[in-house]
């Protein structure tokens, strides 16, 4: 069926492409200064399909409108541009919640990226995917570390960092030996990323040492949680995750509903929790657990809306 479907595809010369949403395990905002950070891929994600056209276009869906509609339509521009303008009218799809800490703008800048190479009869390799995504990315943030689009252009769990100003990051695949799940949660609606970012970095340039002692913390918990991934210490992964969080409330990036969410978990089986991204008002909380489906089905039944995701390790049923 799926070879089928595939073929008639290309026969009709229709290009598709996938960005996988992601979680920061560790180091968000720490990472826009420098620090490594930990991230790993969902299984929901943004779909692209490319049909011919007689020019080089996106297709937004109605509801999206005023700033919203105008930056992305000016984020496409920019990869269109950067892949050549190929003739080809792109629809976008996405079983990825928008806007809530997952990833959504590095999984549309991937996806459209992969959609707008292939149209253009250019290499997909995951380096060409990543540099077309990151002029999107670079519109949707300003100053993105690059960890989003890059973790959805490789689709693996990895340790990254960038030093500000550098082009190239540094970014190692992380081997789990055990499976590493995730419970995440949509707390709720949150500021843009923009904003929470700038307002920290308003705060860091007022009081540049103490902050940099909190972000070279925080750095220090995802170097310390790469290694405990690969020795298979979940235990220790969702201490630190946990410290983390308690790092990102000292620099007033949580709210009570994060830090609510993030003491439910662990009491329901959490080996550790936090807000996950870049966290303010609202957006997402993850719990590492052993086997999330039953605090997924419970959490579920209360009405919070919540799945499960593996990140790396092992497949289990
Ligand atoms: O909330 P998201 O999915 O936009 O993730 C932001 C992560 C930050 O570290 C806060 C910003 C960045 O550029 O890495």
């Amino acid at each position: 069926m799926r070879g089928s479907r595939a073929r008639s595809e290309q026969a009709a010369n229709v290009a598709t492409g996938f960005g996988p949403g992601k979680v920061i395990l560790l180091g968000e905002h720490g990472v826009v200064y420098g620090h490594p950070a930990i991230a790993g891929p969902l299984s929901v994600g943004v779909r692209t399909r490319g049909r011919p056209a007689n020019r080089c276009k996106l297709e937004v869906s109605e509801d999206v409108v005023g700033a919203r509609r105008q930056q992305l339509l000016r984020a496409f521009d920019r990869a269109a541009a950067a892949c050549g303008r190929p003739e080809v009218s792109v629809k976008l799809e996405s079983d990825l919640p928008m806007s809530m800490g997952l990833g959504s703008s590095g999984a549309v800048a991937v996806a459209c990226a992969r959609v707008l190479l292939s149209a253009a009869g250019r290499s997909t390799s995951p380096k060409a995917v990543m540099e077309v995504a990151f002029e999107m990315e670079r519109e949707f943030h300003g100053t993105p570390s690059g960890l989003d689009h890059t973790c959805s252009g490789m689709g693996e769990l990895i340790l990254y960092s960038r030093k500000p100003g550098s082009e190239t990051p540094t970014v190692r695949r992380l081997k789990s030996p055990r499976p590493l799940k995730v419970l995440v949660v949509l707390v709720g609606e949150r500021s843009p990323t923009k904003l929470t970012v700038a307002g920290l970095r308003a705060r860091q340039a007022r009081w540049p040492e103490r902050y940099s002692r909190l972000f070279d913390e925080i750095g220090r918990l995802a170097r310390e949680g790469a290694k405990a991934i690969e020795k298979g210490d979940l235990e220790a992964l969702g201490d630190a995750m946990t410290v983390n969080h308690g790092l990102l409330s000292a620099l007033q990036l949580s709210s009570p509903n994060l830090d609510e969410m993030v003491h439910r978990l662990r009491q329901m089986g959490a080996l550790g929790a936090k807000l996950t991204g870049a966290g303010g008002d609202g957006g997402a909380v993850i719990g590492l657990f052993l086997e999330p489906e039953p605090a997924v089905a419970q959490l579920t039944k209360m009405g919070v809306r919540c799945f499960g995701s593996q990140l790396a390790g092992p497949k289990t049923l």
